[in-house]
This record gives C-alpha cells, sequence and structure tokens, in this order.
C-alpha cells in the first residue's frame, strides 16, 4: 500500500478570497474593503496570514477584485509577514469559483498538490494541518472544513454520511437539514480547481460543489466545533475583534497583550474611564472620564466624550461621541459625529461625515 503523506509544510500554496464588496458591513466598506477592516488592532487578514503562515503556507495568491490596490498598499509582497504574496484581480467580480479559478493562473504547484482556498472574512482555530492530512489519506477533490451554528438558514448547509462524505451542498436554504455549515476553509486538488470553467462568474456554493457531488466525485467534510466566526455583519465583526483582544482565539498578529482592552500608540484613556470586553482604542484616539466602553472597536483619531456609553459597537476613524450619548449595537462612521444626549441602539447606523445634533434620537422600546 503506498502511504500519503501531507506535502511539505513549505510547498503550501493558497488562495485567498478577497474581492468580495462586504455590503452587509456598510458603512465601514464604503472606503476600505471587509479583509481590510481594522480588527484587534490590525487589518482583518493580518490574523488569517499569521495563522495560515503557522500551518506551513509561505505562498499565498489574493483574489482581488474591489478596491484591489489597497491590498497591495498594506501587503506588499508578503515579506514583512515571513510569506510570499501575489495578486491577482478580477475587474468584474467572478463569484468565489471564477475568483479561485482566475487566482490559480499564479499558482506553482503541480495538478496532484492539495491547495488552501480561504474566505477573507473568517476567524477559524480549526486544525488546518489536520483538515489536509484528511484531505491527502482519503485522495479527495475536495474537503471543506465544516462548523456547527445554531442558526445554519443563513450558510451553506451541508450534510456528510457517516464516512465524511459530503452528500448535499445546501447553501441559504430555509429548511435546514443539519446544522452543520460550510465554514469557508478549502483545500482542493489543484486538478479540481482547473476544471472550473475559466473566464465567467462561478459560484463554488452554488454550481462548483453542487456538480461535483452530482458527479461523484469525492467531497469530504472535515468537521470540528473549534472556535470559528463569520465577520460579515457588525456585530460578528465587533464580536471577532473582542474576542481576539481577549484571548478567545489566540493571534500572532495581536499588537499587544490580550485582556479587557488593547489601546494602540499614542492612546489616550482618563484613569476614570471604564473599558472592558475586549475593546480595541484605535491610535490617538481618545477616551474622557467617566466614559465606559465596553466590547467595541474604536477607530483611529476617534474621541469618546466625558460620561459617553459605547458598547458593542463600531466607532469610525475620527468620530466623536459627545458627552451622555449611548451607543449600543450601532456603526459610527468616520469622522461622524453624535451629539450629545442621543441614545442609538439595535443596529443603527450612521453615515461618514455624519453630524447629529444634541438630543435628535432616543430609543423606545415601548412602541
Ligand atoms: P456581503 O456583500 O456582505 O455578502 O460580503 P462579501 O462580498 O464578502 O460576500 P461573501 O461573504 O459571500 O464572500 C465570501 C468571501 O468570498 C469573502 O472573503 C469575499 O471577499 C469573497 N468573494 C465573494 N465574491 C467574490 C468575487 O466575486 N471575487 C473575489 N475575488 N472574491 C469574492
Amino acid at each position: 500500500m503506498t502511504e500519503s503523506h501531507p506535502p511539505e509544510p513549505a510547498h503550501l500554496e493558497a488562495i485567498l478570497l478577497v474581492g468580495g464588496q462586504g455590503t452587509r458591513l456598510r458603512p465601514m466598506t464604503l472606503r476600505t474593503p471587509k479583509p481590510l477592516l481594522p480588527t484587534a488592532g490590525v487589518p482583518f487578514l493580518a490574523h488569517q496570514l499569521a495563522r495560515a503562515r503557522s500551518f506551513g503556507v509561505r505562498r499565498i495568491v489574493f483574489a482581488t477584485s474591489y478596491r484591489a490596490s489597497m491590498f497591495v498598499e498594506a501587503f506588499g509582497d508578503g515579506e514583512e509577514f515571513g510569506l510570499s504574496l501575489e495578486y491577482m484581480t478580477e475587474e468584474a467580480p467572478l463569484g468565489t469559483g471564477g475568483a479561485i479559478r482566475n487566482a490559480a493562473q499564479a499558482l506553482t504547484c503541480g495538478p496532484d498538490a492539495p491547495v488552501l482556498v480561504l474566505n477573507g472574512d473568517i476567524l477559524s482555530g480549526h486544525d488546518i494541518s489536520a483538515q489536509i492530512a484528511m484531505h491527502v489519506e482519503r485522495r479527495a477533490a475536495v474537503t471543506l472544513h465544516l462548523t456547527e451554528v445554531e442558526d445554519p438558514s443563513r450558510f451553506g448547509c451541508v450534510p456528510t454520511d457517516d464516512q465524511g462524505r459530503v452528500t448535499a451542498f445546501l447553501e441559504k436554504t430555509p429548511h435546514p437539514v443539519t446544522n452543520r455549515v460550510n465554514a469557508g476553509c478549502y483545500v482542493f486538488q489543484r486538478s479540481a480547481i482547473d476544471r472550473i470553467p475559466a473566464g465567467r462568474v462561478v459560484s463554488v456554493e452554488r454550481e462548483t460543489f453542487p456538480g461535483m457531488i452530482a458527479s461523484g466525485e469525492t467531497v469530504l467534510g472535515y468537521a470540528d466545533r473549534s472556535y470559528w466566526l463569520d465577520v460579515g455583519t457588525p456585530a460578528a465583526f465587533v464580536q471577532g475583534s473582542c474576542d481576539l483582544v481577549l484571548g478567545r482565539l489566540h493571534s500572532a498578529a495581536l499588537p499587544g497583550p490580550e485582556g479587557e482592552y488593547l489601546a494602540l500608540p499614542g492612546a489616550r484613556v482618563s484613569p476614570s474611564a471604564k473599558l472592558s470586553g475586549g475593546t480595541v482604542v484605535g491610535a490617538r484616539a481618545v477616551v474622557d472620564a467617566e466614559a465606559a466602553v465596553h466590547g467595541s472597536v474604536l477607530d483611529d483619531d476617534c474621541h469618546i466624550e466625558s460620561g459617553a456609553t459605547v458598547s458593542e459597537s463600531v466607532v469610525g476613524a475620527g468620530a466623536r461621541i459627545r458627552s451622555g450619548a449611548v451607543v449600543h449595537d450601532a456603526v459610527i462612521g468616520d469622522g461622524a459625529v453624535v451629539g450629545a444626549d442621543n441614545e442609538l441602539r439595535s443596529g443603527m447606523r450612521v453615515w461618514p461625515g455624519v453630524h447629529l445634533p444634541p438630543c435628535a434620537i432616543r430609543f423606545s422600546s415601548e412602541i
């Protein structure tokens, strides 16, 4: 019997899907692509790059589209991160499958090599080496990481048989048959990527995976229950940042010690302010006396005035929360001002540069 071994780590290549528009995260993604949003003090992708590197990935092809040049500006040739980075840009977005096919032109591996493919908006603590080992040992065409969620209807629902073979791929179905969902990290045989049609829009979730299953190819699910989060919504984005600061998911890219809060260089926090829940205080941001900030992302140069309360929210770069305002579960755009004694809650979003006068919005749960 011939024995299969995972490939030498140094030879593993990856494709990172980062071309989406991140519509659910607007207004945060109006100027900055989702994978570059400051998360626990660094661009979101820095955490993914550090993690991929820790599993032996040394060369990554970014599949870019929306605001592609910003990725090159942020990560360059990757040397600073101990990686070699390439960029393949779609002029018009080709969907997840089309993007993988397009990016594969920059891979150097042969048809029998496994290639790691990562969605650029996932935080995961799973053992990528174990996923690759399963893929290689079972000679699969593709092996999907699967995770369990409470509400699978928002995700691709992926039932498997008792051998771990994927039996169906049901993208965002109202009637999920299992809580196991596509976790957005795949190991593809290079030859399986080369069979994706070139030059047109293809969705791996709606076309490639269902097609491979229907034609009897070996599509496996690597299921586990490690930390996993899709940061596609504002609430999840904030949670991801806080979890990294609190150390619920360790990241070598965290620019400081894990703890209740992380203050970036030049941040000024009053000794009587209360910071907790994995809050990030951005560079040069100011938190005044008696302000309370819990489980939030405060971007660079923002200002939380005395007595304001901010929780589970994003406060954009240069934004200002005036005295006595309450901001809970909200997104305040860059440069916006929330006037004194406003009360913003429940998913409210203030667009960049907007100035809310004092007492303009109060929240009532009694309507
Ligand atoms: P929403 O618009 O809020 O749904 O976010 P999104 O645009 O990021 O879409 P989604 O979360 O479904 O995408 C999953 C991953 O695939 C993300 O990392 C996206 O950046 C990436 N992605 C989605 N569509 C494309 C595409 O057409 N091209 C490329 N290169 N990447 C894509």
